[in-house]
């Protein structure tokens, strides 16, 4: 058996009860490697995994979600916490509009579309806009900025970053990129975070995963593949959410669409990632390319926002009014 801390704190895997070195490693080599992937870990899943019985791994995982205190809150306390949450702009007033003011913290927010719709554009602005003071529709904070398909762009960032007055260099300073190899390695990337704000202590106010499901899409072909893709993804929303819940940050997730040759009419196109995704993300917008190269938001399944349509432009400057 692995040494217990004497103190009884629970602070990595092995000071889990009933986890020994052995078990450890298992769980480790299937992925559990914190205290947060096995406190949103179905029981089942752990027992697989590590080779240990229901109650063994109940035990576990009892004891991970008490030691990140997950337990029940009072209703005061629910809306103490949504009274702390924060917007940051998206850089066009009418889509701010049309999302309720901005990308919202303690949230999910997935942008899906077609290529060049304008997905990555957005994660870049809100990377920046994040570190706006208040006033100006920011959140002072820093952004992490995992990246899948090669995408980040610090040229770019540097543009946005001057068109609002903001210092460039102190601006990509503000931004942690890590590129992800496998949806494995994007998980753990996700699950870093939280000690990037512990240990490093940083004001962390955004997450953007530019793309979510690209990596998830390519590893799991065929269908016999699709429960594990669809229990992975789960795992990985719910540690998304369980960050930014903790600590109050914005979630912003890019999705491609795969065509729906099933519908005939209407919008052929539906984003990848089936419900699991869809319940996951409370904001959900729908982009795509308009006239003259402007850029249409759609916000689609919204839990109380009236669903609508927003215009915005993708300039040299960034995100803007159209
Ligand atoms: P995929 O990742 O390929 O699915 O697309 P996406 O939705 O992420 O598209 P992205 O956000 O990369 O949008 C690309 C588009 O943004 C380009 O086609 C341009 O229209 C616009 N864009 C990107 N950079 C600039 C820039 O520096 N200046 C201007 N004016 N437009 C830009
Ligand atoms: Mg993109």
């Amino acid at each position: 058996m692995a040494k217990k801390k004497e103190d009884g704190k629970i602070e990595t895997i092995e000071d889990l009860p009933g986890i020994g070195e052995k078990t450890a490693e298992k769980l480790k080599e299937a992925g559990y490697d914190n205290l947060m992937s096995i406190a949103v870990a179905p029981i089942s899943e752990i027992c697989d995994a590590a080779d240990i019985t229901e109650t063994t791994a109940g035990k576990a995982v009892n004891a991970a979600r008490n030691a990140l205190s997950m337990s029940f809150k009072s209703g005061e306390e629910v809306l103490k916490q949504k009274e702390e949450i924060s917007k940051i702009t998206t850089g066009s007033t009418t889509f701010n509009d049309l999302i309720g003011g901005g990308i919202e913290t303690q949230s999910i927010f997935e942008a899906f579309g077609e290529f060049g719709s304008g997905k990555t554009q957005l994660g870049l602005q809100l990377a920046v806009n994040v570190q706006l003071p208040e006033e100006q529709g920011g959140i002072g904070g820093v952004a992490v900025f995992i990246d899948t398909e090669n995408t980040f762009r610090p040229e770019r960032i540097k543009q946005m970053a001057d068109n609002l007055g903001l210092d460039p260099q102190e601006v990509l300073r503000k931004i942690f990129v890590a590129r992800a190899y496998s949806s494995d390695h994007q998980m753990l990337l996700v699950e870093k975070v939280d000690e990037l704000i512990k240990k490093e202590k940083l004001p962390v106010k955004l997450i953007i995963v530019d793309s979510l499901m690209a990596l998830f899409r390519a590893e799991f072909t065929g269908r016999g593949t699709l429960a594990n893709r669809q229990q992975k993804l789960n795992r990985h929303l719910h540690v998304l959410q369980r960050l930014a819940d903790k600590h109050n940050l914005a979630v912003y997730v890019t999705n491609q669409v795969q065509a729906r040759p099933d519908i005939f009419f209407g919008n052929p196109t539906d984003s990848v990632g089936g419900h699991i995704l869809k319940h996951a993300s409370q904001f959900r917008v729908y982009l795509r390319k308009g006239k003259a190269g402007k850029r249409i938001a759609r916000l689609v399944d919204s839990p109380y926002l009236p669903e609508g349509e927003a215009v915005f432009n993708v300039t040299n400057k960034g995100l803007e009014d159209a």
